[in-house]
């Protein structure tokens, strides 16, 4: 696991959306695992203008999305992949049928979850993955457990997240309680992963990745174990950090 402090959100954006250019260059038909949240945003914003500048050609990317809330119809403002398509999707030169989020209103999760991984199977898997985390340590919607889950499948959001995503609604209540996300399996098997992580509430995660331990009460730490994966974070954050990377 490598560490990188960058200066600010900014550049940690940047530096984000230089990666995702140098693997969509070398390898046109990328297959990029993507993810929804504040996190991403600056990365998402810094893709389009690329994209726009032609300085990054999406014709023949795939994208697949860590999660989706359940049940939610995808038209939903409030869906991921409505942020999705808002955010980047609709401004880039993507083709849309190669644009996938789990569907949040289908009837079977269960199956869902198995089409999931399939899918991203026959595309060859992840080229990279793009991970945010949650102040409890959660990737994907993979929430803090005794037990992980290898596939992608239908799971229950915690209070705490739930609390956390509330700013993004009207009011607590219409947070959606589940969600469909990818499972450890796909993510941890993403050839290039980075994770990026930022503010106060969130120094306690990289603490315990600074650790070196693992733990399945802190998701994130299960990136301990793969071999290309970079935590990125920015001055403030660090300052306010108890380990040492
Ligand atoms: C979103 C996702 C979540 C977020 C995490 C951080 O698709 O999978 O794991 O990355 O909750 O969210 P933000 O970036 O809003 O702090």
């Amino acid at each position: 696991m490598k560490f990188l402090v960058c200066k600010d959100y900014a550049a940690m954006s940047e530096w984000a959306a230089q990666v995702v250019k140098e693997i969509v260059n070398n390898k046109p038909t990328a297959v990029l695992g993507l993810a929804t949240g504040s996190t991403p945003v600056g990365m998402y914003n810094r893709l389009v203008e690329m994209n726009k500048a032609g300085e990054i050609d999406f014709s023949k990317v795939t994208t697949f999305n860590l999660d989706e809330y359940y049940p939610i119809d995808p038209a939903n403002d409030q869906s991921y992949r409505y942020f999705m398509y808002q955010n980047l999707h609709g401004h880039i030169n993507i083709l849309p049928e190669n644009v996938h989020v789990p569907c949040g209103n289908c009837e079977d999760p269960d199956a869902e979850g198995k089409k999931y991984d399939r899918m991203i199977e026959e595309a060859g898997g992840l080229d990279f993955q793009f991970l945010g985390s949650g102040v409890n340590g959660h990737i994907g919607f993979n929430e803090p457990d005794a037990e992980l889950v290898a596939g992608t499948h239908k799971t229950a959001l915690t209070e705490n997240t739930i609390e956390v995503n509330s700013r993004f609604f009207e009011k607590i209540e219409d947070v959606p309680r589940f969600a469909i996300t990818m499972g450890m399996a796909p993510i941890l098997k993403a050839k290039k992963i980075i994770i990026l992580i930022n503010g106060e509430n969130k120094v306690p995660i990289l603490d315990a990745l600074a650790s070196g331990k693992i733990t399945t009460q802190i998701p994130a730490t299960m990136l301990q174990m793969h071999n290309d994966v970079t935590v990125v974070t920015d001055e403030a954050t660090a300052a306010k950090m108890h380990e040492s990377f």
